[in-house]
Order: structure tokens, then sequence, then C-alpha cells
């Protein structure tokens, strides 16, 4: 099966803030469509803890968390293992291909997913193939140009550049979350219910860990080997935008907001 790059990579760095994400963090839009017995489909999954809190909300119904990387379904396993969750279950596998017969799930879900794909109404078509009539598709992701901060760290204006140049340079679209609805509504669905919600970094400790985060990606993550690569910056610049990093999260007034766009889409 080949697959397309995926602009984060799967090193430590990022696959562990992507593990602290909660359903209630990252899904309040799906979560009131959710109850005991609902089948949901987790396209992308990464390291499975929204995926092993659907597991919690919805049990027993069955629960399948999918992704390209066997590595990480590897730590989702140890996820749901550890919280002693008996209606899930990890499955290596591809969005544009899915192996299950045609509506299978009530409700098929990708967080964080499109704005890595090069088809993301390919995708969209083939989750509605999986999910029953009247189910749902749910998808959110962040839209990287509506991102603001303060101070106005100029690395991270770098950071940003350079990131939009990894992602696009792989053929996808880091400022998904503006276009959800016109993919959506490609991909055919009519009965659409959009929704926005934000992530917001400015407690301490919020600062700390997105900065902690970011600082050791732009040095030793798929952000790095792919600036490096594509001669998009030398490990001068890097080493600059990791310390950027740590300067924002230094400032007692710093902020950074994370705008998603989010969709319910009705089978
Ligand atoms: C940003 S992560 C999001 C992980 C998880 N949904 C979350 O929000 O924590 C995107 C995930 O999509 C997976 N992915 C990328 N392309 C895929 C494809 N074609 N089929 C299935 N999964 C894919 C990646 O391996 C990665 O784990």
């Amino acid at each position: 099966m080949a697959f397309e790059t995926y602009s984060h990579g799967h090193h430590r760095s990022v696959v562990d803030v992507h593990a602290l994400r909660t359903a209630r963090d990252c899904a309040a839009y799906l979560l009131p469509e959710l109850t005991p017995g609902t089948g949901i489909l987790d396209v992308g999954c990464g390291p499975g803890s929204i995926t092993a809190d659907f597991a919690a909300l919805v049990a027993p119904g069955p629960v399948v968390g999918l992704d390209s990387s066997e590595d990480v379904l590897v730590q989702a396993r140890e996820l749901a293992a550890g919280r002693g969750l008996a209606n899930v279950s990890y499955l290596a596998g591809n969005v544009y291909d899915l192996d299950f017969p045609d509506e299978t799930f009530d409700v098929v879900h990708a967080h964080q997913v499109l704005q890595h794909l090069m088809d993301p109404v390919a995708a969209l078509r083939e989750m509605r193939r999986v999910t029953k009539p009247g189910g749902l598709v749910a998808v959110r992701d962040a839209d990287f140009s509506g991102m603001v901060w303060h101070p106005p760290t100029p690395e991270l204006a770098e950071w940003m550049r350079i990131y939009q140049e990894i992602a696009r340079g792989n053929s996808a679209e880091p400022d998904a979350g503006r276009h959800l609805l016109s993919w959506a509504l490609e991909a055919g669905f009519t009965d659409v219910t959009p929704s926005s919600s934000n992530w917001l970094y400015a407690t301490p400790a919020e600062r700390s860990r997105h900065a902690d985060s970011w600082s050791e990606r732009v040095l030793q993550s798929a952000f790095a080997e792919q600036a490096q690569e594509r001669g998009l910056a030398e490990r001068p610049l890097l080493d600059r935008l990791a310390a950027g990093w740590q300067e924002w999260a230094a400032a007692p007034d710093g902020w950074f907001l994370v705008p998603c766009g989010e969709l319910l889409l009705r089978a």
C-alpha cells in the first residue's frame, strides 16, 4: 500500500502530544451524537487517545481505530489495554481504500487527517461508503494560516512559513479548516452541519507543553528532515526556531490560538 508523505511524521515529539488529546477537547461537536452501542471507525487515529475515549463512551458499541502507520498503532493498542477497554481494536489501513463493507459504521470520524491528504474529497467519499445511511461522517481540521500568537516572535512566523512549504510540498492543505465545507459539498454531502472550535495555549503549563513539543519537532522530527532536504532551512535556522518557541513560551502574556473547522455530515 502506498501512502502520501505525512508531513508531521511519527517522531516521539509529535506522537506524545497527539496522545494527550481527548474526545472532549477534539470532538465536542460529535459527542452529543454518541450513545452506548454506537459503532465508530476513527480514521487516522494516530496514538488512539481520542479513539479510546470514544470506546469508553459508546461501550459496548464496537470502535475501530485505523491508521496508515503500524508503529503508531502499537502505542494505540497499549493505551487501550492500559484503560481496560474491550470494545476497541486498531488496524492498519488507508482512508482511500477502507477494508470494510458498505454501510458498516454508525459514525466515521477523522481528526486532523484531511489536511494531510492529497485528495480529501476522495477520502470523504470513501468514509461515507462505510457509514450506514443516516449515520455521520465527522471531521475536524486546524487552519494553519488562521493561527494567531502573541508576542509576535519572528521565529514563529518563520516556523509557519516553513511548515506551509513542507505541507504544500507534500500536496497537502495546511489551511484545511476553511476548506472542509467545500470538500464536503464536492464529495456530494447535502446534510452538513458546520462548526468551529479552538485550542488555546495561554497558561504557563500549556505554553510550555506546546513550545517543548515544537522546539523538539523543528530539530528532530519530519519537520527538520523535510526542511533540510528541501533546502527550506539549514540547521542554524532550525536552532533559532527552537529557541524562538522557548522565548515565546517564557512570555507571561504568551498566547497561541489554533482555530479548527469541523463538520457533521449525514450519510
Ligand atoms: C495529525 S495525526 C492525527 C492523529 C489523531 N487523529 C489525533 O488527532 O490525535 C494524522 C494521522 O493520520 C494518519 N494518516 C495519514 N494519511 C493516512 C491515510 N491515507 N490513511 C490512514 N491514515 C492516514 C497518519 O499516520 C497520522 O497518524
